[in-house]
């Protein structure tokens, strides 16, 4: 448990902020925290979906990169991770999965606190490199992520095809799909 006080001037009204573990009891707040921000915008992530399930296995596989940021007893942003390690590489990478803060909460340091002791954390675990994406046009995101010193994006582009009518045709040759061969 970490408390931060925040004295700094120039920002009346700002919120004291402790950053914490994520326990049992936030997942439902952090999951409806979760869905004003990532539902609003139609492709928060290409490859992931914000529900209930997706926070309950961040919490599960890794819980100590599941962090929460409180301000008057309430659950105002959260970060969530896990760590890779790849074959032939010696190194072992940080994935910065979700980061959220309440939108009545931006701008005050929330954002980077809760990166900070993420960080700190990843590098408890012996990660060398921390690794984000984001969509090219969430400017916020990207302005917070060069802020707290990422850098070199790599261009990446998703491309997708769509099976739904290829599913159809397996599912009418095999039946449920479970005898099919590898
Ligand atoms: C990105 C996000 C987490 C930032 O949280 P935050 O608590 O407001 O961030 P901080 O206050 O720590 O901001 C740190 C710095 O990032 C930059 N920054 C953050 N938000 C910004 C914005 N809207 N416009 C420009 N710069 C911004 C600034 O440099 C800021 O420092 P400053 O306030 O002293 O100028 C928040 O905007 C958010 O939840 N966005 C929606 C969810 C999302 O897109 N998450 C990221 C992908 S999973």
């Amino acid at each position: 448990m970490k408390e931060e006080s925040d004295e700094s001037p120039g920002k009346p009204g700002k919120p004291v902020i402790e950053i914490r573990d994520m326990e049992i009891e936030d997942i439902a707040t952090v999951f409806h925290l979760g869905e004003e921000l990532f539902r609003a915008r139609e492709v928060p992530n290409l490859y992931r979906t914000w529900d209930e399930y997706e926070v309950t296995s961040f919490f599960q596989d890794e819980s100590e990169f599941c962090l929460v940021a409180e301000a008057d007893e309430t659950i105002v942003g959260f970060i969530l991770g896990t760590t890779v390690t790849k074959r032939r590489s010696a190194w072992k990478y940080g994935l910065m999965v979700w980061l959220g803060v309440d939108p009545d909460y931006r701008r005050y340091g929330i954002g980077t606190k809760l990166f900070r002791e993420f960080k700190d954390r990843m590098l408890e675990s012996g990660v060398r490199m921390l690794i984000v994406d984001t969509e090219a046009d969430n400017l916020e995101a990207l302005r917070f992520f060069r802020s707290t010193g990422f850098g070199n994006p790599e261009e990446h582009l998703y491309l997708s095809l769509n099976l739904a009518a290829a599913f159809r045709q397996f599912r009418k040759k095999n039946g449920n799909g479970k005898n099919h061969k590898n």
